[in-house]
């Protein structure tokens, strides 16, 4: 994973306490380094990455009602919530689930860029656009129609693996992307017409109706709550015969949860729902897991739409 951000104090004593109690809270020493936040925090009572780290020991520890309230004044700190304290609040039950920090998911995927092709195809066996190209194909010879696409849209689109594996498939390819870092590898692979950094359901808004023929989006919607929004837009941005694909983790319950990697899980009910209320048609739905988390497979689906 990415370094850790690190938002200074402003004060060298209180920021060397943080390092301290980083390296205790790596070595499992997580009391003392808890104790070393309290001090660093005494010292700098707007400490937020203290705050934040904080809050991830009182969770780990149990200390459910200790742990909000690191994590609210992480956040409160910090009203773009760099670290994502918010997903904790959520993920403890102690706020209602609602679209991640833009904040966090940019200086997550800006640390992780230079690495993430390594990191996620080696490390995690990461195989999101491969199962997304493969569903595609499918779709489309039970259809009887080529899989073929003037124009393609890939939402979230990191650093141009969907790009990579559809380009013989699409003519030409816009990447939409919260992360300049992931932008700029993508534009390094010349794979694609035009790169936006943009929120994905902003950069669909933007666009005119039918203006798409297929929108991708690989590993991307599990950063998004309101799936349904994307989808309502990315069903308008299609053009008749169009076709939409992406990945999701999942859950066997309802609606829409927030894991433990701190991405969200949506119900197939929640997204079959979404794909009528978008007027798509659904063309496949099935389970598909896009990466390994500690060697296991994590549950997802691999969803395919198209446009009447
Ligand atoms: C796990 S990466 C997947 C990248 C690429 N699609 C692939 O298959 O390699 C998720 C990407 O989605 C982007 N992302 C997350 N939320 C987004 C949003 N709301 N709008 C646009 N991009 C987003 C992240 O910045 C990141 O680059």
């Amino acid at each position: 994973m990415p370094r850790r951000l690190f938002l200074s104090s402003g004060d060298l004593v209180a920021d060397r306490r943080y390092g301290f109690a980083r390296d205790l809270q790596m070595r499992g020493d997580l009391a003392a380094a808890a104790d070393l936040l309290e001090q660093a925090i005494e010292l700098a009572p707007h400490f937020v990455s203290a705050w934040f780290v904080l809050g991830e020991i009182r969770q780990k520890l149990g200390e459910r009602e200790a742990a909000i309230a690191a994590f609210r004044r992480a956040r409160d700190g910090d009203p773009q919530d760099h670290h994502g304290a918010s997903l904790h609040l959520m993920q403890l039950g102690a706020e209602g689930l609602s679209d991640m920090p833009k904040a966090y998911v940019q200086a997550l995927f800006d640390q992780y860029a230079p690495r993430f092709d390594e990191a996620l195809l080696h490390d995690l066996g990461y195989r999101g656009p491969s199962l997304l190209l493969k569903a595609v194909l499918s779709a489309r010879t039970a259809a009887n129609k080529p899989a073929f696409f003037k124009r393609g849209i890939d939402l979230g689109c990191g650093t141009g693996l969907g790009a990579a594996a559809f380009a013989k498939n699409v003519d030409r390819f816009i990447g939409i992307d919260l992360s300049a870092g992931m932008i700029e590898q993508a534009r390094a692979t010349g794979l694609y017409a035009d790169l936006e950094v943009q929120d994905m359901l902003n950069g669909l808004r933007v666009r005119d109706d039918a203006s798409a023929d297929l929108i991708l989006a690989a590993d991307a919607m599990v950063y998004v709550c309101d799936l349904a929004s994307v989808l309502a837009e990315a069903g308008r941005v299609l053009a008749p015969g169009g076709v939409v694909a992406f990945t999701v983790e999942t859950h066997d319950g309802e609606g829409v949860v927030i894991g433990d990697g701190l991405r969200y899980a949506h119900g197939e009910s929640y997204i079959g729902a979404a794909i009528e209320a978008a007027g798509l048609n659904l063309s496949a739905l099935q389970p598909a897991s896009t990466r390994n988390e500690g060697r296991v497979p994590v549950p997802g689906l691999v969803v395919v739409a198209s446009k009447m």
